[in-house]
């Protein structure tokens, strides 16, 4: 049996509407890391944040991934775009049973499509969304690119095709497939 697809990159790249076709794709279940954590919680991520802070927010959402990732029926998971700082989810991430998909993009992309809405509390504040976007990106890809399997750049998704999201998750899909497929063949080579 595969084991789960886990879909990580910044906020406005996305996850959640691309991992929801993917999963239909690859017949498999799909979660919402973030909402799982919500509905567990009974409290919205801004919630969390504006009460607790950002610390306690980590710690459920690190909870949230190790129980999503050790799931009897392994599916595809968007994490949030935080997920890739705990080191320990990290290294949950870099095990060989997950398949990791990075959706990159650019910050200006990412900002032109991320909604400045209060559900997003590192968007909420006085800085403008590009300029969090930017520092965001410039901390973050490094992490994202420690623990990736497959990369996607979604921009030119976006610019050339029709169905810019269908595409991309045919695309991930396609490119899912391929990679358990090697590590099978690498498994079976080892034994
Ligand atoms: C966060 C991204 C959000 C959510 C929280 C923090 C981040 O998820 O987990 O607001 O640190 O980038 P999305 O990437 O799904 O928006």
């Amino acid at each position: 049996m595969p084991g789960p697809v886990v879909l990580v990159g910044l906020m406005g790249s996305g996850k959640t509407t691309v991992g929801r076709r993917l999963a239909g794709l690859l017949d498999r279940p799909f979660a919402d890391a973030d909402q799982v954590l919500e509905e567990r919680a009974g409290r919205s991520v801004a919630e969390i944040f504006a009460a607790d802070g950002e610390a306690a927010f980590r710690d459920l959402e690190a909870d949230v991934l190790a129980w999503l990732l050790a799931a009897p029926a392994p599916g595809v998971v968007a994490s949030g775009g935080g997920v890739v700082l705990r080191q320990a989810n990290r290294e949950r991430l870099a095990a060989d049973d997950v398949t990791v998909v990075w959706l990159d993009a650019g910050p200006a992309f990412l900002a032109s499509r991320v909604e400045r809405k209060a559900h997003r509390p590192l968007l909420a504040g006085d800085e403008p969304a590009a300029e969090v976007l930017d520092r965001l990106h410039a901390e973050r890809v490094p992490l994202y690119a420690e623990v990736a399997d497959v990369v996607v750049d979604v921009e030119p998704f976006h610019r050339d095709e029709e169905r810019p999201k269908r595409a991309l998750a045919e695309r991930i899909a396609a490119l899912v497939r391929a990679h358990e497929g090697a590590a099978v063949a690498a498994a079976t080579e080892g034994r």
